[in-house]
């Protein structure tokens, strides 16, 4: 059975944070592409330096490389049960990949919950955020300070600011979402997933209104 999860939201809204404590209650994997990229990134592979330009300047990435390498990633054993993805699919070519490689797995998704905010507070959360460069977990300076400044309070690691943010950046994204990934919410509304959860309330009651949405549609807990 297993619950399978795709986060919606404009960059900013939220997504990451909701998408890892989603996760680890549901015991499934996380699965950020942005992530995945930026693993690609640090270690500088050839898929990384395909990629960089397009991260640093907002812009999508092509689906070519994109779809094939979220779809390995959830081949692998532990998204058998399930997974939480987040920022993809972003494009409707990649949310019919993604239909194909579930179809090839026997199996479907159960819900898209749209993580719900306006342009002014993404940008507001996106220029103060701070990511772990060790385990990836977002920090914000005014919404959700680490307990010691530069320092990531899971694992200790040091915390950057991602190459991405810088104003242009960020303004390039959200018309990018607008453009792009915005008719995946009526795509997914039509197919009877889409769920609207009210992004701009506190990190807790996100939380708190995700998982009433998603045990409701998984049937778990
Ligand atoms: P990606 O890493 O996916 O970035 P994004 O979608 O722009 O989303 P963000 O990670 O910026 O925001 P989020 O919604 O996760 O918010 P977060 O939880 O961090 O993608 C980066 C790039 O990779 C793309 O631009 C593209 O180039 C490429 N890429 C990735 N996927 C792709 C795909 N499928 N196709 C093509 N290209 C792709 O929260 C933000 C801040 O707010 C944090 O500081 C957090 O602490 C704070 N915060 C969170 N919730 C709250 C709250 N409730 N109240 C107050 N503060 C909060
Ligand atoms: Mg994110």
């Amino acid at each position: 059975m297993g619950c399978r999860v795709v986060l919606l939201g404009l960059p900013g809204a939220g997504k990451g944070t909701q998408a890892e404590r989603l996760a680890k209650a549901l015991g499934v994997p996380h699965v950020a592409s942005g992530d995945l990229f930026r693993e690609h990134l640090n270690k500088n592979t050839e898929l990384g330096q395909r990629a960089r330009a397009y991260i640093d300047r907002g812009d999508l990435v092509p689906d070519e490389i994109t779809i094939g390498m979220v779809a390995e990633r959830l081949a692998r054993p532990d998204c058998a049960d399930g997974f939480v993805l987040d920022g993809f699919p972003r494009t409707v070519a990649q949310a019919e990949a993604l239909e194909r490689v579930l179809d090839r797995m026997g199996t479907r998704l159960n819900i898209v919950p749209l993580i719900q905010v306006s342009e002014e507070v993404a940008l507001a959360r996106l220029s103060g955020r701070w990511t772990c460069r060790k385990c990836g977990a977002v920090y914000h300076t005014l919404f959700n300070p680490p307990k010691q400044p530069g320092v990531c309070d899971v694992c200790g690691g040091e915390l950057y600011q991602r190459s991405d943010e810088t104003p242009e950046a960020h303004r390039r994204r959200l018309e990018v979402y607008r453009e792009q990934t915005a008719p995946l919410v009526d795509y997914y509304r039509r197919a009877g997933l889409l769920v609207e959860i009210n992004g701009e309330q506190s990190i807790e009651d996100v939380q708190a209104d995700l998982w009433a949405a998603v045990r409701a549609a998984c049937g778990v807990g």
